[in-house]
């Protein structure tokens, strides 16, 4: 199997052996604590998992500026955003101390359980200038609008850095318990089955008939043994669909037109941080820790209104010196319905087209015909797809007119 990021091993900071969790625990109990940000409480997730090996923990403010301004870490490692634990100045325990050990409590869940303890070898503060800096790098804007600029500056100016140890997956495995996967499982899984070549798809929506076709495109053109449909499960701004109702549709989908025994549907704890080229890097690190060896870019990936280019996501891969990544990146071109050859095609494979040629539907059009019962064309969606949403955006209407 292809080697985790950077690593020989994965390196999950979950600490799986039950007596020491439980001592863990314990002294967590005496400990100064505090409740952090769900990105961090998503972060500490991902690192419990696997998913963000080789990373230890929370990095520094020179390990987030070099990430921020260069896609690496001081010393080499391409790593292309901040995992950052940053909290209000106010918000530190009265009198604590770089040195010491701290419980990081998780906003997410009720009681605000401690998730992770983290010694914490560094307390500093992110200047004006620095969060500036670090915004535009990551996110190519500085636009308040924009929902990762507005959770990075919600966050505060105090970065506490350290290593972490992790004792619980957050939410995730009680909410999602078919789906929520860390790295190790899926690793496990894939092996089981004796994937080789396996092409990743990450979504936060569901899928429509352009998702499925690139994923089978994709799977075709690399030769998989299989595709790994992977969602995330954590925070998305408002309007995107909720987890559970993309996670069945998904399943109603796979379970329905493709082939038994091809797919594997699973999902991971992190918040969405809308960063479009920079998050689609990150997305390739965890994948390559999964185990799988392609990963699909299409058209605006991890993008939000127009802060973007079409293929930024793409481009990008250019940037990162040969060899520091491990995994292939499959470049997706915009996928659609060909009014002309009645089947979902990849626009570069039909070079005659014009765009009158495809039918497209904006994500807006989608909502309105769904909230107003109308049934969406079936060069757009599958039917039972699109029935499982349309229950849901009429639920959601019904619950806004109360
Ligand atoms: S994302 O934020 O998770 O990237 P989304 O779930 O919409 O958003 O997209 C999942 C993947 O499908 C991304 O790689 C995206 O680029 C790709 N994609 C979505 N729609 C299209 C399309 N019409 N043509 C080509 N690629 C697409």
């Amino acid at each position: 199997m292809i080697e985790p990021h950077g690593s020989k091993e994965l390196k999950p900071l979950y600490v799986s052996d039950a007596a020491q969790r439980a001592a863990l625990s314990k002294e967590a109990e005496g400990l100064p604590s505090i409740v952090i940000s769900s990105g961090a409480a998503a972060s500490a997730v991902m690192l419990a998992s696997g998913y963000f090996t080789p990373l230890d923990g929370y990095m520094n403010l020179a390990e987030s500026l070099s990430v921020a301004k260069d896609m690496k870490l001081p010393g080499g490692l391409l790593w292309p955003v901040p995992v950052a634990q940053i909290v209000p100045a106010a918000q530190l325990p009265a009198g604590f101390k770089a040195g010491s050990r701290l419980a990081l409590r998780d906003p997410n869940v009720p009681g605000q359980p401690v998730i992770a303890i983290q010694e914490v070898r560094a307390i500093e503060t992110l200047a004006a200038a620095d969060q500036a800096a670090i915004i535009e790098q990551v996110f190519r804007t500085s636009d308040e609008a924009h929902p990762g600029v507005a959770a990075f500056k919600a966050a505060g100016d105090t970065l506490l850095s350290g290593p972490i140890q992790v004792l619980n997956y957050s939410y995730f495995p009680g909410d999602f318990p078919d789906t929520f996967r860390t790295a190790v499982q899926l690793r496990e899984e894939m092996s089981q089955k004796g994937w080789k070549k396996v092409v990743a798809f990450q979504t936060r929506n569901p899928m429509h008939l352009a998702h499925e076709e690139l994923c089978r495109i994709a799977q075709q053109e690399v030769g998989a043994d299989g595709i790994l449909i992977h969602m995330l499960l954590g925070k998305l701004k408002k309007g995107d669909i909720p987890a559970p109702v993309r996670d069945a549709a998904i399943r109603k989908m796979v379970e329905l037109y493709f082939p038994a025994n091809t797919v594997l549907v699973a999902g991971y704890g992190f918040d969405m941080l809308y960063a479009g080229p920079r998050e689609a890097v990150l997305h390739a690190i965890f994948r390559q820790n999964t185990g799988c060896t392609h990963f699909i870019v299409g058209r605006d990936h991890a993008g939000v209104g127009s802060y973007y280019g079409a293929f930024d996501a793409q481009t990008i891969f250019d940037q990162i010196p040969a060899g520091s990544l491990k995994i292939e990146i499959f470049r997706g071109d915009h996928t659609a319905w060909s009014k002309k050859l009645n089947k979902v095609v990849m626009f570069r494979d039909v070079p005659d087209h014009k765009p009158e040629d495809f039918i497209n539907l904006s994500g807006t059009k989608v909502r309105e015909m769904l909230v107003a019962g109308q049934p969406l064309p079936k060069e757009f969606a599958r039917p039972e797809v699109a029935e499982i949403l349309m229950k849901h955006y009429q639920e959601e209407a019904a619950a806004e007119k109360k």
